[in-house]
Parts: C-alpha cells; structure tokens; sequence
C-alpha cells in the first residue's frame, strides 16, 4: 500500500524521508522515490527526483551518492495500482517543466479523461498511472492555461501560489487523493491535501511534517493533526498553516499519540487481522472505482472481446483456500445472471484431471498474491488447451496477471495476516462484476437491471461498517460458546453453504479448532452424527428464498442439544426461538449477501483465536503465499 512521506526544516531531508519510508516499509510497496530540492549558487532551485524499483535500501544507498543537502522534500513507497512497478510509474511524478513534484496516495477515477485533455492541451505523459494528471493539473493552475479553441475555453491566468494552484486541482479531481507537492519556485514549502485518503502533520522541533501513516511521524512527535476530507495545510520551515478549500484558516484538533511502533504500524488495532477486517469497507468502494463510467460497466482491463465473451459457454473458477470459496459465491451469481454452466474446482485438482475445455471455454484464476503455485499451473494448462483466461488478484505484475488474457485488481492492498479476509471481499466483488458483465453481454440483464445491481454492491461498504459499529458484543459472546469446543460445524444454503465454507477454513485456520461447513440440508445425512449437547453450530440464515429450509434443519440440530449461533438478518426476532446468539447482518439482496455475512464470521474466527490464545496474524503450518507445490 502506498505511503507519503515530507519533511521541510532545518535538518537534511534525504534522511528523514528514507527513515520516514522505512517506517511504512510493513505495508508492502513495489517502488520507492523522493524529490529534493536543490539550491544553486545563484540561489535559484530546481527540484531532483530519485526513483527506484524495489526496497527503500537501494533508494537509501543511491541516495547516499547524492550530494543532497536539502532541507525540503517529498518521499514514496508506491504499491502498483495503476501501470506495473517501473521507475517511470514511481512517484515522485513531476510536471512538464519538472518545477513541480508530487506524491499521491489514492485513486483518481477521471484520470483518463483529465490525462486526454491534458494531452490535447499540450502536456506530455511520462507515466501509466492515475497520479501523474495531479502534477499537470497543479502546473497548469500555478502558470495559467492557454485559451483552448477545441472547446472555446479562454485563458486562464495562473495563481503563482502553490496552495491555491493545489485547491484548484483538486477542484477536478474525482476520486480519492492524500497528496503533498513541493515547487522550484516556493523553496521550503509543501502543500498538502486530503480526500479519502490519511494524511497526517506534525511539528517537531526542527520542522513540518507530513505523512499518509501516523508510524512515519511518530520519532518527531507525539502531536498530530489528523487531517479531514477537504482541508489543506501548507508546512513550511518555521510552521504549518490549515485552510478550507477556499483557503479560508481553519484550527484544526490535535491527536496526542500514544500508541508504540508496535500498535502504531497496525494503525491502533491490537493486529493486523483486525486492522484488514476493518478495512474492508474501504475494498469495496475502491474495488468499484471506475467500474461504472457514463451508466456503463467498464472493465477494461478485460482482454477480452465483446463477442469473445459473448461465444463463452462454460466457465471454470480455479483457485486455493480462500479464494476458492470467493469462486463459490461466483458460480452462484454467474448461474444465476448469466445463465452460463460454471464449475469451480480447487487449482491442484484441476491441474491434474483433463477438465473439458474448448475455446469457448472461460476459465477465472482467483489468487489474492497471484504467485500459487498450482493456480499458476492450472492457468497454464487451461491455456495450452485453448481456454481464454481471466485473472483476479490483488498483486499487479504478479504472475497471475502477466499470465492471463486479461484480469481484474482487487484493490485490498498489500495483505499481512496470514488469514485472507480483505482480499477475499475484494475478491468477491470484482467475481460480481464480472457476472454482471457476463450476464450483461448475453442479454440476460438489461443495463438498467446492471446499474441497479451496481448500486446495491456498492452499498455493503456502508452495510459491512455497520456490522463492524455494532455487531461486536454479541460476536464475543458467540465466542465464548465455542472457545472450548474441540469441534464446530458451520452450515447454510445458498449462498450461506458458500459463506459456511469460508466462516469454517477461518475458524481452523487461526484458532487451530476443528470445523467444517456443510450445506444445511446435508446435515442428516452424516454431520448430525457429531452433535451431542453444547456442541456448536454456526448457521447463516439470512433472509433468503432458502431461510424457512435453513431453520428447519436448524430445528434438527436444536433437538440435539447443540449450541446454536446464527447470522441472521437485522429485524429477524423469531430465529431467537432456536438460537442460542444472534449476530445480526442488515438486510440484503441475497446475491450480495456473502459480502456482509462473511465479516461477522471473520470476527467470530478471530475472537474465539485469541480466547485460546492463538496468534491470529501468523497461525502456526500456515504461509501466506503458497509458491509450492
Ligand atoms: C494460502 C493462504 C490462504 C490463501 C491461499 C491461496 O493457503 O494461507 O489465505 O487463501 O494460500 O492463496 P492465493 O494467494 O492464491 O489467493
């Protein structure tokens, strides 16, 4: 995930920025850079950018080489979101005459059509990514912008002020931005502002600072301005300024810090897994950034056809642990919507059957760190048998990526906890997007039924947080009825046997409890064996067309004795009747229903983990990234 770090004062710049990056080193990056300010004898200033691909050292080692005694500048740890790790896509990215540098953290969803008209109007592209637009925009507010007779626009004079030439950018900007920029001609000043995106400032004794993660900051100070959608600061040597977006002066509240390094690196949280489930509302709205332009869906990383996808008559959604249960839910959804036969198979068994398979034929790898071994190998024989292949990951450049005909970023960033669970939600959603396109381009959705859909996927950010605002009381004490269990069955239909799937590898995989997940109505015919009193069945019965089949399987286990837990939908009194805890999702189209009612069960996972005193974010036998066979 990518960081911003600056600093303006009296001491040398270099160093503090390369601390500064180090410190954000934890939360993954492919390239680093910093701009630099640089004073010539005259006393003019240009402005130097260092960019590397790979760990801050070789920036640190490049940099000692430099002669760079500049008390003013701007560094990046960049994690690839937009074009692939490249020196060229590191940030700093500069404007045309290179007297003005920026970092951006973020993503700015009319990049495209900003980069276009900035290309009609003369500014030339050095770089893929979205960011690159901000230094052109904030270029041509600061100098003035010819008269454009394309559309009839007439000149605009420049503000010659770097504050109000940033306020002006972000006035055209859609998207989610923490932003800092330095310019040749403002020596000593860094502008700074916030959409969507942390940006926290500090003051330390010998100067302004200014970061994307409170961890960057904490060796100056203790003190910081947490800064909010909207505002703007200007951090100069001897202090730092806070305006509205009107450049009106604004006082801003002060955030004593008191976490360590420790808790600070897991940004407050006591974990990392927490700190990811928490994230998770965040994944669905980025994921969903861009994917809907001019009432249409866009996915146009595709590479695929049209008509390549319209011929497609059989999919196959391959892939290991977690994102195997993602391609759980996507069969349901493209079954449903796009009417097209879907399989999902683990990547190890595919590899090694001779699955049927014809150019018409799409198969989906689904790898949160595009490096599994045997969905690479699954890919590759999909491939040599003549299937188009389409990618989902979270790791641009991955192999995944590079293998496939086309593919989808979710947009997690960078995953530490051993436990997928942000990946997974970002996973869902962009296999929800491409049903839709699928169920789209063979008309069996209209685009208004689309647009509709769209709304309603974006709207579980909102729903997730609210599980996670109320839900955790009665999470605990769901926990405390299994923390002694030396077995759990998760159960469900529908869409609830796929989140039963998933809510069952989360609980083995972190608390080292037995589990396993079965649909609902499989139950008598073997797992019903298991139960004797107290023994826990966590059941999703949300409301469904499957819910009254739900509860009377539910009814079978309660006549046993067991210790019933279920997720169930806000409102619903009566599963009180049979249940022992409730933990309540809000109200939600079934299709979407994975994406809500697998965070309570990540939480249960977790909570019963450290109530046996397990270590959620590394559990023991397991790797994150399995490169093996
Ligand atoms: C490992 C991880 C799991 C992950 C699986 C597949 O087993 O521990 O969390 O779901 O690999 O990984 P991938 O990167 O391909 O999604």
């Amino acid at each position: 995930m990518c960081g911003i770090v600056g600093y303006t004062g009296k001491d040398v710049a270099k160093d503090i920025l390369v601390t500064g990056l180090k410190r954000l080193e934890y939360r993954g990056y492919d390239s680093a850079g910093v701009a630099l300010e640089r004073a010539a004898a005259d006393g003019s200033v240009t402005i130097d950018v260092i960019r590397r691909v790979g760990k801050v050292a070789g920036l640190e080692s490049e940099l000692a080489h430099i002669d760079a005694n500049a008390t003013c500048g701007i560094g990046h740890t960049r994690w690839a979101t937009h074009g692939r790790p490249s020196v060229a896509n590191a940030h700093p990215h500069t404007s045309c005459d290179g007297k003005i540098a920026i970092v951006h953290n973020g993503i700015i969803e009319n990049f495209a059509e900003l980069r276009e008209a900035l290309t009609a109007r003369g500014h030339v592209f050095t770089s893929d990514t979205d960011t690159e637009v901000f230094a052109h925009l904030i270029e041509e507010a600061y100098e003035g912008r010819p008269a454009d007779p394309a559309t009839g626009a007439p000149a605009t004079p420049g503000t010659h002020d770097l504050m109000a030439a940033v306020r002006e950018a972000c006035t055209q900007v859609v998207g989610a931005y923490g932003l800092a920029a330095v310019c040749a001609d403002e020596p000593g000043v860094i502008a700074v502002a916030r959409k969507d995106s942390p940006i926290v400032i500090g003051r330390g004794e010998n100067g302004s600072y200014v970061a994307s993660d409170v961890i960057a900051l904490i060796d100056a100070t203790r003190d910081v301005v947490v800064l909010e959608d909207g505002q703007f600061a200007k951090l100069t040597p001897e202090g730092i300024f806070y305006t509205d977006a009107e450049g009106k002066a604004i006082e801003p509240a002060v955030t004593h810090i008191d976490w360590d390094i420790d808790m600070a690196e897991k940004g407050g949280y006591p974990d990392f897994m927490l700190k990811e489930i928490c994230e998770q509302p965040r994944v669905v709205r980025d994921t969903l950034v861009g994917r809907m332009t001019g009432g249409e869906l866009d996915i146009d990383e595709l590479g695929l056809t049209m008509e390549e996808l319209n011929l497609i008559d059989r999919v196959y959604v391959i892939a290991c642990g977690t994102s195997y249960h993602a391609g759980l839910i996507a069969k349901n959804l493209i079954e449903a919507w796009a009417r097209i036969p879907c399989e999902v198979e683990a990547a190890s068994e595919f590899r090694y059957r001779n699955p049927i398979i014809t150019p018409s034929t799409l198969v989906v790898a689904v790898s949160q760190s595009g490096e599994t071994a045997d969905t690479l190998a699954a890919i590759r024989d999909a491939r040599i048998k003549g299937a188009k292949v389409f990618g989902i990951t979270n790791v641009v450049g991955s192999p995944v990526a590079r293998e496939s005909d086309g593919v989808i970023y979710t947009k997690a960033n960078k995953e530490i906890a051993v436990a997928s669970t942000k990946s997974f939600i970002g996973q869902v959603v962009s296999l929800t997007l491409l049903a839709l396109l699928l169920a789209q381009v063979k008309g069996k959705l209209t685009t208004g039924q689309v647009r509709m859909l769209f709304r309603e996927l974006g709207d579980t950010a909102g729903q997730i947080q609210w599980i996670l605002d109320t839900q955790t009381d009665a999470i605990h004490e769901a926990a405390l009825a299994c923390k002694d269990a030396h077995s759990a069955l998760f159960v469900g239909r529908g869409m609830g046997a796929a989140i039963a799937h998933e809510g069952a590898l989360k609980l083995k995989e972190i608390s080292y409890l037995h589990a396993e997940a079965y649909a609902a109505g499989e139950m008598k015919h073997g797992p019903i064996a298991l139960i004797d009193p107290g023994f826990p069945v966590i059941a999703v019965a949300t409301r469904s067309p499957v819910y009254d089949k739900t509860v009377s399987n539910l009814k079978e286990c309660e006549a046993r004795g067991a210790k019933i837990i279920v997720v169930a939908t806000e409102g619903d009194e009566e599963i009180k009747q049979i249940a022992d805890h409730v933990i309540y999702i809000p109200e939600v189209r079934d299709a979407f229903s994975p994406i809500t009612a697998t965070v309570p069960l990540q939480l249960l996972a977790r909570e019963v983990a450290l109530m046996r005193g397990c270590d959620v974010d590394q559990p023991r036998n397991l790797a994150k990234s399995v490169t093996v066979e």
